[in-house]
């Protein structure tokens, strides 16, 4: 059974094909508003989430299938102490396929080891955030046309930022891409993500001030402080408005460059930013569901006609 547990458990051309296939649905609709009749997903997310969760929902939704599940660990017998072990095992028996998000890295592989059912990462601590990078890449693919060829700017909490950690082990599989990486120092990528950087020949270089790299970037991917994950207020407190793109930043980026986001946003873009042209992220939201339908289709065999 195949699970998405980390972004690369897909081949570059399988992921290629599941590209092919968000975009097949995002130009038509009706074609696939039938092909889960009957199927459910259950979304188990002992973690926040908006975007994620209702996003995977409205996936299976617009497929023709329901959804189960519940949006805090409070409200499932996690509280009660059940093992993520045992929660799949009945889940399995309840549902067909199952995204889960989690405080804890690894937690989704450890359910993928009992589970009946292909079980999807929707963003495990601060590891993985696998869908959100399929996100990233549709969003990146439409509206460059391509995934090769280009310098990206991730700029804030680089060290807890999940997307980041992601994205980047993805991206490194394709050709001539140059991270910038830019944060404070506090902030900075974790050292197994530098390794693979450095282990693959792959050209970076680490920044602190984002209006020295601007003209240099053809994708500026802006991320959040990851406050949950400070060990202390007065760090988080001292590091959440460190960057704040606005109209005079990105009067330095080039004319061609997009703006993403994952979400939520909280200081870091300035809502002034929203209306320039290359402000992507509330497209890439939308991008969100349509990778999400194609990645269910593709995890319970319905992705051929
Ligand atoms: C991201 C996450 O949960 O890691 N959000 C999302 O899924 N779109 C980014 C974040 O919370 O900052």
């Amino acid at each position: 059974m195949k699970h998405l547990l980390s972004p690369l458990d897909f081949t570059t051309d399988e992921l290629e094909q599941l590209l092919d296939l968000a975009r097949d649905i995002s130009k038509n609709r009706d074609k696939y508003s039938h092909r889960c009749d009957g199927k459910k997903i259950a979304t188990l997310f002992y973690e926040p989430s908006t975007r994620t969760r209702l996003s995977f929902e409205a996936a299976m939704l617009n497929l023709g299938g329901s959804v189960l599940g519940f949006s805090s660990a409070n409200s499932s017998s996690a509280a009660k102490g059940e093992s993520v072990s045992d929660t799949i095992r009945v889940i399995s028996c309840y549902a067909d396929i199952c995204a889960m998000r989690h405080p804890k890295e690894g937690a989704p592989m450890v359910a993928a080891a009992k589970s009946g059912i292909p079980i999807i990462n929707a963003g495990d601590g601060g590891h993985q955030h696998p869908t959100q990078t399929l996100t990233d890449l549709m969003t990146i693919r439409e509206l460059r046309g391509s995934l090769n060829n280009f310098t990206i700017g991730l700029c804030g909490d680089l060290k807890f930022g999940r997307t980041v950690h992601s994205l980047i082990n993805s991206l490194i599989r394709y050709e001539n891409v140059k991270f910038i990486l830019i944060s404070p120092k506090e902030l900075c990528i974790p050292d197994y993500i530098r390794e693979t950087l450095i282990d693959n020949n792959i050209p970076f270089e680490e920044v602190e001030k984002l209006e020295d790299v601007m003209p240099q970037l053809d994708i500026l991917y802006m991320t959040r402080v990851q406050k949950e994950r400070f060990f202390n207020e007065d760090d988080y407190l001292r590091m959440k408005n460190f960057y704040i793109l606005d109209k005079e930043k990105m009067a330095l980026g080039k004319k061609d460059m997009y703006v993403l986001h994952p979400l939520p946003r909280v200081n870091e873009i300035s809502v002034e930013v929203d209306d320039d042209p290359r402000a992507a992220y509330f497209k890439q939201a939308q991008f969100g569901v349509y990778v999400r339908m194609a990645l269910i289709l593709t995890l319970l065999g319905l992705d051929k006609e």
